[in-house]
């Protein structure tokens, strides 16, 4: 199995990407810590993966609280004693263009999507020093290399933000074996999709624009997170893992 003896904690792991992750990481060995806002909807992947013979722990955290990250944090240690995988997947999209955006969508953006990476982050480099090393993943989007035109600023800042940031964060901690790289997902069949473009002709013109001609499933961005999560990546750090159907080569 690729993520055996490995611990991973995984954000926003109630359903869509976060929650394919941790299916997929349980059947390749991982025990896993899962951590959203959704408790009911978390404690039922968290069971699904127990129900079929994997070890995870469901965690209520707000990405927005150092608190919550802490306590996150310390329910790993205390259940496995160590962390090798983090995957900051929790995120929310955003709607509409520059002047439509109000300064509290901006902040919760930003909160959410960049501050949340870097509080996650900081807690897992403490606990991966003292087991030798790890390997960050974080969830940035295609919109955080080339955004369309219909994707609002707020998201594609805070997007490319976490691909910068990703990248500082590996050549900070390269030299404690501790990789960190960024995932940019093109539009992927989850609630987010679905709640970001209720409008079918919407949907259509971005599938257009894919082209593979369709949208992915959360599995194809599980695969990418997974290589980047297991010791086959061991020489990968700093680096951008783009699986978008061909959206963001044009
Ligand atoms: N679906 C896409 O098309 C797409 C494309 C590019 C990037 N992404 C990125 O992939 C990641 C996962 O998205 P998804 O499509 O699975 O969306 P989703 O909405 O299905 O899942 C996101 C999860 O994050 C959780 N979350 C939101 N705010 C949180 C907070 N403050 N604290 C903890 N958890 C929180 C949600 O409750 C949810 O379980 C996100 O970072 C998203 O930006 C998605």
């Amino acid at each position: 199995m690729r993520l055996e003896n490995k611990v991973a904690l995984i954000s926003g792991g109630a359903r869509g990407i976060g929650a394919a992750t941790a299916k997929m990481f349980a059947q390749e060995g991982a025990k896993l810590v899962i951590g959203d806002v959704l408790e009911e909807e978390g404690r039922q992947i968290a069971k699904e993966i127990a129900d079929g013979g994997g070890e995870c722990l469901f965690v209520k955290l707000d990405v927005t609280s150092e608190a919550d990250w802490e306590q996150a944090a310390g329910e790993v240690v205390s259940r496995f004693g160590r962390l090798d995988i983090l995957v900051n997947n929790a995120g929310i999209s955003a709607r509409g263009n520059v002047e439509e955006t109000s300064e509290a969508e901006w902040t919760r953006t930003m909160d959410i999507n960049v501050k949340g990476v870097f509080l996650g982050s900081k807690q897992a480099i403490s606990i991966m020093r003292t087991g030798g090393g790890g390997s960050i993943i974080n969830i940035s989007s295609g919109a955080g290399i080339a955004p369309q035109p219909g994707t609002s600023g707020a998201y594609a800042a805070s997007k490319g933000a976490v691909r910068i940031f990703s990248k500082s964060t590996a050549i900070q901690y390269a030299v404690e074996n501790i990789r960190c790289n960024s995932v940019h997902p093109g539009p992927i069949e989850t609630d987010m999709l679905r709640a970001t473009r209720p409008d079918e002709n919407n949907l259509q013109t971005m599938m257009g624009r894919v082209p593979l001609g369709r949208f992915g499933r959360a599995e194809e961005i599980a695969y990418g997170v997974l290589y980047l999560a297991s010791d086959e990546s061991s020489f990968v750090t700093g680096s951008e893992l783009v699986i978008d159907g061909g959206r963001t080569a044009q």
